[in-house]
C-alpha cells in the first residue's frame, strides 16, 4: 500500500517538473523567435536615421517603457534630456479621411520601432484658434521621441478643410501626407452612423440617412450633406495638389486595411523610407471583435475601441444604387490622378 503511494507521488511530481520544463522551454523560444521576427539591420537615412543610431530590439521596447512613462509626465526635465529625448514635429500626417480607417492606420503605423504617435488628433491646422497659438505649440503637443523616430499625426478634418494645404505646406513643403479611402458610399453610411451614435447617446431623434443623402426635391443626391461631400475625394484632393505634388501623398485602401492589414502597411513603410519591421506577428485577428488587432510584443496586445467598427444601418438599395452611380465619375478621376485603382462600383 505504502509502496503504492510512493510511487504515485512520484509520477504526479514527474508531471509536474514536465510541466514546468516544458512551460520554461516555450517561454525561452517565444522571447528568441521575437528577436528573429524583427531583426536588426541597418536603417535608411531619409530620415536622419543612421548606423549608430539602431538600438537593439530589448533596448527599444525598454525606451519604448520609458517613453509612456514620459508621455505620463511621470518625468524630470533632466531625465528627458539625459534621455536625449526631444518634441519634433510630425514628419508625416495622416490628412483624412474621415471613417477610413485613420485612427487603425496610425495604431498599426505605432508598431513600427522608428514611428511614435501623437495619439490624440490635434487639430492645429484646421482650427483657427489653434493654428493662431503658432508652431511652436503645435510642436510641444507631440510626443517626447528619439532623435532617429518620426513622428506622425492624424486629424481627418485636415483633408477636407479649405486652410490647411497651405497651412501645411507653410510648416513643411516636403511633408508626407497618407489619406486612407473606403469605398465612398460605405464610407458616407459609416459617417452617418458615427453622426448617429452621438445623436442616440444624447437622447435624440435624427434623421434616416436617405432622407439626409437624397434631395427630396430632386431625388438627386444631395451634394450638401457634408458625409456625401467627404466622399468627393477628388475634390478635396485637387485643392491639396494647388500645393503638393502627387508624389509626396499615399493612398491607402482603407477597405483593404480592415481585410488584410499588413500589405497596405507595407507600402507605408516603403513611403515613409522606413525599413519594413511590421510583420504578421503584430497584427492578429480577432474573432469577437471582427477586426484585426495589434500585437506588440509577447504580453501587450490592443485592439481598436468599440467605437471603431460600428455596425451600420440598413440602407435603402436604390438609395446605394444612386449614391455609387453619384460617385462613380468622381472615382474615375480620383484614380486617374493617384494612380491607384480600387474595385469601387
Ligand atoms: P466603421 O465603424 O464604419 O466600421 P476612423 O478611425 O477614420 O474613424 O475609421 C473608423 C473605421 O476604421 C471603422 O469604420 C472600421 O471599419 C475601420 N477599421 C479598420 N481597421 C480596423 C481595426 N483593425 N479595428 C477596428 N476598426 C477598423
Amino acid at each position: 500500500m505504502l509502496f503504492k503511494q510512493q510511487a504515485l507521488l512520484r509520477q504526479k511530481l514527474f508531471v509536474l517538473g514536465s510541466l514546468a520544463i516544458g512551460s520554461l522551454l516555450y517561454l525561452v523560444a517565444r522571447v528568441g523567435s521575437l528577436d528573429r521576427l524583427q531583426p536588426l539591420c541597418p536603417i535608411d537615412g531619409r530620415f536622419g536615421l543612421r548606423d549608430q543610431d539602431e538600438i537593439p530590439l530589448r533596448a527599444l521596447q525598454f525606451k519604448r517603457g520609458l517613453l509612456h512613462e514620459f508621455r505620463k509626465g511621470n518625468a524630470t526635465k533632466e531625465q528627458i534630456q539625459l534621455q536625449n529625448l526631444v518634441q519634433q514635429l510630425p514628419k508625416a500626417i495622416i490628412i483624412g479621411v474621415r471613417k477610413g480607417g485613420t485612427r487603425a492606420l496610425l495604431e498599426m503605423l505605432n508598431l513600427h520601432p522608428s514611428v511614435v504617435k501623437a495619439s490624440q488628433e490635434i487639430h492645429f491646422f484646421d482650427n483657427d484658434e489653434n493654428y493662431a497659438k503658432g508652431t511652436e505649440w503645435y510642436r510641444k503637443k507631440m510626443p517626447f521621441s528619439y532623435p532617429h523616430q518620426i513622428t506622425i499625426e492624424k486629424s481627418p478634418a485636415y483633408f477636407i478643410t479649405e486652410e490647411v494645404p497651405e497651412r501645411i505646406y507653410k510648416m513643411n513643403s516636403s511633408i508626407k501626407l497618407l489619406i486612407i479611402v473606403r469605398e465612398p458610399t460605405t464610407r458616407a453610411i459609416s459617417d452617418y452612423t458615427q453622426v448617429l451614435e452621438g445623436k442616440e447617446r444624447k437622447n435624440k431623434t435624427y434623421y434616416k440617412f436617405e432622407k439626409l443623402a437624397i434631395d427630396p426635391n430632386t431625388c438627386e443626391v444631395n451634394t450638401k450633406y457634408k458625409a456625401v461631400r467627404t466622399s468627393i475625394y477628388t475634390k478635396h484632393l485637387e485643392r491639396w495638389l494647388k500645393y503638393f505634388p502627387i508624389e509626396q501623398f499615399h493612398i491607402v485602401d482603407g477597405d483593404r486595411l480592415i481585410t488584410e492589414p499588413l500589405p497596405e502597411l507595407q507600402l507605408v513603410e516603403k513611403f515613409l523610407n522606413l525599413p519594413p519591421r511590421i510583420s504578421q506577428y503584430n497584427l492578429y485577428f480577432n474573432a469577437t471583435r471582427g477586426f484585426y488587432c495589434l500585437r506588440f510584443n509577447i504580453v501587450f496586445n490592443k485592439c481598436l475601441a468599440g467605437s471603431k467598427g460600428r455596425i451600420h444601418p440598413e440602407v435603402d438599395t436604390s438609395v446605394i444604387t444612386k449614391l455609387r452611380k453619384f460617385f462613380h465619375p468622381f472615382n474615375q478621376k480620383f484614380y486617374q490622378i493617384t494612380g491607384r485603382t480600387f474595385n469601387w462600383p
